[in-house]
């Protein structure tokens, strides 16, 4: 398992670039942004060098981390997947390559696409001196037209991008993501009902052109919940004190909430169950599942000894091959 934390190389190229920045330059810069996205706005406000680094100080931690953790939960169902070719859709900061490039040592090609330059120019600079990333495309561009230009890649991610475009455009980039996915194509959302609903509408637009789940569903049916409940993970991460400054938060962690689905071309053989919440504890372990055969609440009584033991190792987003 990856972990959920940025790696040294890309820590030590933030940290390079904050050098001579104002921290209080950086959280006020960040609010603007983080305010423009909860009006309903998108990265459009990341308009400088400035405004892409405060993005990437206070957002890079916790998109990385829900990536990191859809990418662990895709090699647990496919430990032999080994991609070569990496396209990163709406890359911004590089995010989600940084994330596929410590899952996947396979990984030899890379090419980001985005229509942002200040946050395309921050991704070059972050990945320049890394030995991995030090050669990485990078298309500036909208992202469907530049896509139709690029190869098929193994591993297409698409992380926290589809909800800045419009229905219809979703559906057009779907599409196109889909047609030039070799082998998985992965979409991470916010963990919000409307991230998930993104989510679900493209996952079910796919399978309908043959497209099968890998994670996080273990069927390739419709979602068997109902609103107000809607299907998302979370994520624990460490915050620098970088982080904590730009955020202006005092706890040393962050919990990021998302929504993701990974679809293969073929089908997968094997499909667990999906821990759908936090199992509550006590003389019973009751766990909401997610199945093959839709969704169940397992109680999984003390006096089980075996799969009582097993059951509590059970977290929120896990596979699990017993419907115990
Ligand atoms: C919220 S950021 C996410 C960045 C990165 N994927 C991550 O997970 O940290 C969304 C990115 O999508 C890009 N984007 C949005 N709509 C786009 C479009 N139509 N074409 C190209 N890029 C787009 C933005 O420029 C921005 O960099």
């Amino acid at each position: 398992m990856t972990s959920p934390n940025l790696p040294a190389e890309l820590k030590a190229a933030l940290d390079g670039k904050l050098r001579g920045f104002s921290r209080s330059d950086a959280a006020s810069r960040s609010a603007t942004i983080s305010k423009a996205y909860r009006d309903g706005g998108n990265s459009g406000a990341i308009r400088s060098e400035a405004d892409a680094l405060a993005y990437a100080l206070a957002r890079m931690p916790a998109t990385y981390a829900a990536v990191v953790a859809s990418l662990n939960a895709l090699v647990e169902i496919r430990p032999d997947f080994a991609p070569i070719s990496l396209l990163d859709i709406g890359a911004g900061p590089g995010t989600a390559t940084w994330a596929a490039a410590e899952v996947f040592l396979s990984l030899k090609d890379f090419t980001l696409l985005d229509a942002n330059d200040a946050l395309r120019a921050l991704a070059l600079d972050l990945a320049r001196d890394s030995t991995r990333l030090g050669n990485i495309g990078y298309e500036r561009g909208e992202a469907r037209a530049a896509l139709a230009k690029a190869d098929a890649a193994d591993l297409i991610v698409a992380s926290y991008m589809i909800g800045e475009i419009g229905d219809a455009e979703q559906r057009a980039l779907a599409e196109l993501m889909w047609e030039k996915t070799a082998d998985t194509l992965l979409i991470v959302e916010p963990g919000t009902p409307a991230g998930y609903a993104r989510i679900i509408a493209l996952r079910g637009q796919l399978i309908a052109i043959g497209a099968h789940v890998a994670a996080p569903c273990p069927h390739d049916g419709k979602c068997p919940l109902r609103p107000p409940d809607w299907c998302h993970f979370t994520q624990r991460l460490q915050r620098s004190r970088a982080h904590k400054q730009v955020k202006g938060a005092e706890l040393p962690f962050e919990d990021e909430k998302f929504a993701y689905v990974a679809l293969t071309r073929a089908a997968v053989a094997r499909r667990p169950s999906r821990v759908l919440a936090q199992p509550a504890v006590s003389i019973e372990i009751t766990a909401k599942l997610c199945t093959p055969a839709g969704l169940a609440v397992t109680k999984v009584p003390r006096r089980a000894k075996a799969e009582y033991a097993a059951a509590r190792r059970w977290r929120w987003g896990d596979a699990v091959m017993e419907e115990s």
